[in-house]
């Protein structure tokens, strides 16, 4: 029987990658924390509400439900080959009117492809797009946010490190719900070889790492930028 119409408490139970909008995109008790703090990054490394932003494989809206409100008209862009998460987020999460205040643009393809919109962006997030992906995708992933990116852009993606090299699964194409990792050598190899400009940051994500990628190097944050994005500096106490 198709888990997709339970509700979302019973969800939680459901294993990650579950056919469910809370589970399909990762563990459904994380629903809430991990679009949570995708926006609280984003606010963090300067996204204003007239800025451009790209959610790419936005999934079910986990952390488009916090940035569509946010962003003036028409400033946010997902795509997400799985279009039946967005509809049941619209449902669920964000509702109609939402949609029609904000004009959020969407598309469904899965080629990877960011110029579909038109729009250079002023920032990009791809959170677990690159955990699931192969060398093949990352390149293409990669060349395609230093095309759409705005020469002065940001974009936060996450990706897996192996604690050992044997962990680390070079397939290419793309293996859901399971997880793909990549060494820290090889994601500034795929970095460099997009004519991008890359570093990981501090930011706490439970299961991944979090790199920052600009095409100017004075884009990225320095060190004492990065400890103030890490709350180090707002909050000497803690
Ligand atoms: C782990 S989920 C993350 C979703 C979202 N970024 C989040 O944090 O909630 C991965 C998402 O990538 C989507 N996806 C799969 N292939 C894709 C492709 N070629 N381009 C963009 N997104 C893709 C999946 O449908 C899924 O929604």
């Amino acid at each position: 029987m198709s888990t997709r119409r339970i509700s979302s408490e019973k969800a939680r139970s459901l294993a990650p990658g579950s056919d469910h909008y809370t589970a399909y995109v990762g563990p459904p008790s994380d629903y809430d924390y991990m679009g949570a703090t995708q926006f609280r990054l984003l606010c963090a490394l300067g996204l204003r509400d007239h800025h451009r932003l790209l959610d790419f494989g936005c999934g079910s809206l986990r952390a488009g439900r916090f940035f569509i409100p946010y962003l003036l008209p028409g400033h946010y862009y997902g795509i997400e080959p799985n279009s039946w998460l967005i509809e049941e987020a619209i449902r669920k999460e964000i509702g109609a009117d939402q949609i029609q205040i904000k004009r959020p643009e969407f598309s469904h393809h899965d080629n990877f492809d960011c110029s579909v919109f038109g729009v250079e962006f002023d920032y990009i997030v791809a959170q677990s797009i690159f955990s699931h992906c192969g060398v093949d995708l990352v390149r293409k992933g990669l060349s395609a946010f230093a095309e759409s990116l705005s020469p002065n852009g940001l974009a936060a993606v996450t990706f897996i490190h192996p604690d050992t090299p044997q962990e680390v699964r070079p397939a290419d194409g793309w293996t859901y719900p399971e997880c793909v990792g990549h060494s820290p050598e090889s994601v500034y190899q795929l970095i460099e070889g997009a004519s991008l400009h890359g570093q990981p940051t501090s930011w706490e994500h439970p299961r991944q790492t979090w790199w920052l990628l600009s095409r100017d190097s004075k884009r990225l944050p320095d060190a004492d930028q990065e400890l103030a994005l890490m709350g180090k500096v707002l909050n000497p106490s803690k």
